[in-house]
């Protein structure tokens, strides 16, 4: 039999939408995948290995061939730069990036801007010729604004229930974010033909939920 083809899947947020999508594609994945504490999670009936992995590592997992494909936020994928195909938007988990701040804010010399994605965002400022200092935080972002630690942030917006429960306003958007669905180079070279079936299957399921 083949090997099994290794999907590195995010654990938290997406997980359940990114698994349902495959079970709507006619994977047989199981609904509770995420419960157990087991990080790998063989499913020879569907041909797939599931790896379930941090959101932030997926694109890692996946450019050094450690996973055949995975299913990661734009987001991520625009932070770390990693050397993968991408294949598909998902159009699941869907948000922005905005830079955030006070009400009151005023534009001041050489702001901090606090932020999980010290990447984009200064490239971001650059391109902008605005001068800031990106501080790099790992979570709980609002909180920088609110305690002095920078004036401004750059983070994920949903349901802007955050923003509102802390008192921010978004002040600028930078990117509509959705998950997207990656290769590994070599996979896709060795196992096209693999990968691009199961592309198209979940394709059509994220054409016809977007109808
Ligand atoms: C994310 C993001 C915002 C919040 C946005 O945080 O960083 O804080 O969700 O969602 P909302 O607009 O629906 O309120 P997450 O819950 O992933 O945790 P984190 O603070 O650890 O990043």
């Amino acid at each position: 039999m083949a090997d099994l083809l290794k999907v590195a899947m995010p654990k938290g947020r997406i997980h359940k939408s990114a698994a349902k999508l495959f079970q709507q594609a006619g994977y047989p994945v199981p609904s509770d995948l995420e419960e157990s504490r087991k990080l790998i999670i063989p499913v020879p009936e569907a041909g797939l290995e599931f790896i379930m992995a941090k959101p932030v590592d997926v694109p890692t997992y996946v450019e050094y061939g450690a996973a055949d494909i995975g299913i990661v936020g734009k987001d991520i994928l625009l932070e770390e730069n990693r050397d993968v195909y991408e294949l598909l938007d998902l159009g699941i988990a869907r948000c922005r990036m905005s830079v955030i701040g006070l009400p009151d804010y005023k534009p001041e010399l050489n702001p901090r801007v606090a932020t999980k994605y010290p990447r984009v965002a200064s490239q971001y400022f650059r391109e902008r010729g605005q001068q800031v200092e990106v501080i790099k935080l790992n979570g709980s972002i609002e909180l920088a604004p609110l305690i002095g630690l920078a004036e401004r942030i750059v983070d994920m917006v949903e349901t802007g229930r955050t923003l509102v429960e802390n008192g921010l306003v978004e002040l600028e958007a930078i990117v509509p974010i959705t998950s997207r669905l990656i290769a590994n180079r070599v996979s896709f070279r060795m196992r096209g033909e693999e990968i691009q079936q199961l592309c198209d299957r979940l394709q059509s399921v994220v054409l016809e939920t977007s109808k």
